[in-house]
């Protein structure tokens, strides 16, 4: 038996529930931490959240991005658990948005100025806006609504919201802080194994068949 068979055969086991209570146990535990100013929440509690939800949601859609690569590259099948990892990545970059703009920047007048005048804000902005329709039909309702292959089709916005996401902290860091840099090879890395290599490999290489002809 290999290895990713019997991974496969404990995860099975596993449920998905968990991940929710874990995921919304930590936003409300950060959340709690800054509002007593513990831990690193001692200066600027309200801007430490705001980059800490920032960063936990650009790790849940790398996350969300690995799982369709790792079973088609180690066998590994983690796609029980995708929806929640899914989700979580929106309710983060939900928080995030909403720390931003009612405990940071404050009036509605402020928000739309940010995101029309900096372009990092308006590159998480847009990031924002194509996990929306995502979240909105990420229950099977939708599947059966909508139908799979349109269904898959909508969702492969989180293939851009990823890319804008990662975009947007590389460009509000100053400097050259590797972090920013990592999370986006990551992206282009997941996008790249996600190619269909058969086909790019018959377009490139065409066939001695097609050459000889
Ligand atoms: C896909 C959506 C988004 C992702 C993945 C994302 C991710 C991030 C990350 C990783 C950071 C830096 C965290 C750090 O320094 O450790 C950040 C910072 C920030 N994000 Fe987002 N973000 C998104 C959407 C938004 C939206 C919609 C807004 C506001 C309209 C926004 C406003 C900000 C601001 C203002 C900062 C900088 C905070 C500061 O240092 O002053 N982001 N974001």
């Amino acid at each position: 038996m290999s290895a990713a068979t019997t991974i496969n055969g404990g995860l099975r086991r596993v449920p998905a529930w968990p991940l929710y209570i874990l995921g919304a146990g930590y936003m409300v535990w950060e959340f709690w931490q800054a509002l007593n100013g513990l831990g690193p929440y001692g200066v600027e509690p309200i801007n430490v959240l705001e980059r800490e939800y920032g960063e936990i949601a650009l790790i849940l859609l790398i996350a969300g991005l690995t799982v369709t690569p790792l079973r088609t590259w180690t066998g590994v099948n983690l796609i029980k658990f995708r929806r929640a990892i899914g989700l979580l990545a929106f309710f983060y970059v939900l928080a995030h948005f909403l720390v931003f703009t009612v405990l940071d920047v404050q009036t509605i007048g402020r928000v739309v100025t940010e995101v029309i005048k900096r372009p990092y804000v308006t590159v998480g902005f847009l990031g924002f806006l194509a996990l929306i329709p995502l979240a909105v039909t990420s229950n099977n309702w939708s599947i059966r609504r909508i139908g799979p292959v349109r269904w898959r089709r909508l969702h492969k916005l989180t293939y851009p919201a990823a890319l804008l996401g990662a975009l947007h902290y590389i460009w509000l860091v100053k400097g050259w802080p590797l972090e920013p840099f990592l999370y986006m090879g990551a992206v282009i890395a997941l996008l790249v194994l996600r190619l269909n290599w058969t086909k790019i490999r018959a377009i490139l290489i065409p066939s001695r068949q097609q050459t000889n002809s």
